[in-house]
């Protein structure tokens, strides 16, 4: 929408009591976001306006929200129809890259990406582009009106809000004249819990949320704000002390799941040599409810945009953000354990072969970071696909969810599970998709080559693969699963 266009709208939507909200970034969260604030109450409450970056991509989704499209493809049909919804007259969704869109806004929701950059194989030179963030809090403050608050939602690096993002905030407000000693800016953490899937609508008003404001001010603006869009009846609001708190409470509990995967990872080793099922093991752990039900499974690997790199945004954050000591050996380790996690599959294609992966073909069931989700970032399947080309393998990737990947351009998907398949030397089981279950096992062994080998992390078709592994036909390797492989294999 034009920017004239958005304060018609925005004025005509004040007059009938609605308050405009900007949402900053629309990507995945912000485009859950964007479409949740656009039904509260009935889509009289806010008017919602999707502010990305003026550049092509972030034109193309600014024009899609507008249309009342979702930016981002996510596998929950709520977000289009609530987003359509939301387009039809009188609107009150819009999409634009006009940072003065900024001006109409009653409440700012920032939730765009902060990525942290560093080498494969190593936790110890890291960097982040905070500055960046920082700008754009900065540009916030040059445009929007007393009062209005701010509410990042995006994962921080720990300080980065008292230590980087305010100051920008305040600093953008005086550039615009205001007297920031007299009329502070409303500042407030808010962190984003919403859960990639088929319920990612859901999730952003349905789940427990939490938040911290800079001063009093802005942690009851943020209060009143959250209990207007979350479910508070049921998932009643944490309130941390300070934001900085907020920030490692975020960055904690995704650095807890990512040492917990990584944990499971090391005992997987184990019995395989020990010639254990953990499979097995981990079903009779979880049984002790509210202690041990959330220890995880084996699998390929960790991806997705968050648990890939939460553990290390806290611990660049206290060193270059708070000079304090961050050594934090569970978490760095815990990073770099899941990242070889998809190199076992690697090290069981390279013992099947006997060293000779070069010129095999291997099929890749599954190339985003979990089933149900369209998201390639960082997904284990990656970092396999990647070390395979390099050894000279042909790599054959089949996801339902995914037509072009974006990270491998050069790799065509192929159009099925079958195609796939079709005589190859070797398939990983990348993602645990349940939803296979009825046709994978009778797929493999149909269409794989004769002694091909399936490497399933998940356990995922073991069982069912049982009478092709027996009768020779195939040969089977399942993080985890020592029993399958007795306690002498190697
Ligand atoms: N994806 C998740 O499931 C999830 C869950 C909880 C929290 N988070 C956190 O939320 C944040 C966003 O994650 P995401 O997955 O949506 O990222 P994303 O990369 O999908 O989206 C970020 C969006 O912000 C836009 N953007 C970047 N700089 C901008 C600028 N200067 N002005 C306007 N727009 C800008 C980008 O163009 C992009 O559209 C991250 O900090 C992430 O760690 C993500």
């Amino acid at each position: 929408m034009k920017l004239e266009e958005l304060e018609r709208a925005s004025s005509a939507a004040r007059s009938r009591g609605a308050q405009t909200v900007v949402v900053v970034g629309l990507g995945f969260v912000g485009t859950a976001v964007a479409a949740n604030l656009s039904r509260v109450d009935g889509r009289r409450a806010f008017f919602v306006i999707g502010l990305d970056r003026d550049d092509e991509a972030g034109r193309a989704k600014a024009a899609s929200l507008d249309r009342g499209e979702p930016p981002c493809f996510a596998d929950d049909p709520a977000l289009a129809t609530t987003l359509r919804a939301a387009a039809e007259s009188p609107r009150n969704i819009a999409g634009t890259v006009d940072l003065d869109a900024l001006a109409q806004a009653d409440l700012v929701v920032v939730c765009i990406n902060l990525d942290l950059v560093r080498e494969p194989g190593q936790v110890q030179r890291l960097s982040c582009a905070v500055d960046g963030c920082a700008a754009v809090l900065r540009e916030i403050g040059r445009r929007i009106r007393p009062g209005t608050l701010v509410s990042v939602e995006s994962t921080l690096p720990l300080g980065a809000s008292d230590v980087k993002l305010y100051p920008a905030l305040c600093l953008g407000a005086r550039e615009a004249g205001r007297d920031v000693d007299a009329d502070p800016p409303l500042y407030a953490y808010c962190y984003e819990r919403v859960m990639p899937g088929p319920k990612y609508l859901e999730s952003v008003n349905s789940y427990w949320r939490a938040f911290a404001g800079i001063d009093e001010r802005s942690a009851e603006s943020a209060r009143r704000f959250l209990e207007r869009i979350v479910d508070t009846d049921r998932f009643p609001l944490w309130r941390h002390k300070q934001v900085r708190a907020a920030e490692m409470a975020k960055l904690l509990e995704n650095t807890y799941r990512a040492v917990n995967i990584a944990l499971v990872d090391e005992w997987a080793r184990l019995a395989e040599a020990a010639g254990v099922d953990l499979f097995d093991v981990i079903a009779s752990i979880r049984l002790r409810r509210g202690t041990h039900d959330n220890l995880m499974s084996p699998g390929l690997g960790v991806g997705g945009y968050c648990l890939t790199k939460d553990a290390l945004l806290a611990a660049w954050g206290a060193e270059e953000l708070l000079a304090v000591e961050a050594a934090l050996p569970f978490a760095r380790q815990a990073i770099l354990t899941n990242e070889r996690m998809p190199l076992r599959a690697f090290e069981a294609l390279e013992a099947h072969f006997q060293g000779q992966t070069s010129g095999k073909r291997v099929a890749l069931l599954g190339v985003t970071y979990r089933p149900e989700v369209a998201d390639t970032r960082s997904s284990p399947s990656e970092i396999l696909a990647r070390r395979l080309l390099s050894a000279g393998a042909t790599v054959l990737p089949w996801d339902p969810l995914v037509a072009r990947w974006e990270e491998l351009p050069l790799l065509a998907m192929a159009p099925s599970a079958a195609q796939a398949l079709e005589g190859a030397d070797a398939a990983v089981i990348c993602i645990p998709d349940r939803a296979w279950t009825p046709w994978l096992a009778a797929l493999l062994a149909g269409r794989l080559a004769p002694g091909a080998l399936v490497v399933d992390p998940w356990n995922l078709a073991a069982d069912a693969l049982a009478p092709h592994v027996a009768s020779g036909r195939l040969s089977l390797f399942v993080y985890g699963r020592g029993d399958l492989r007795g306690p002498s294999a190697p």
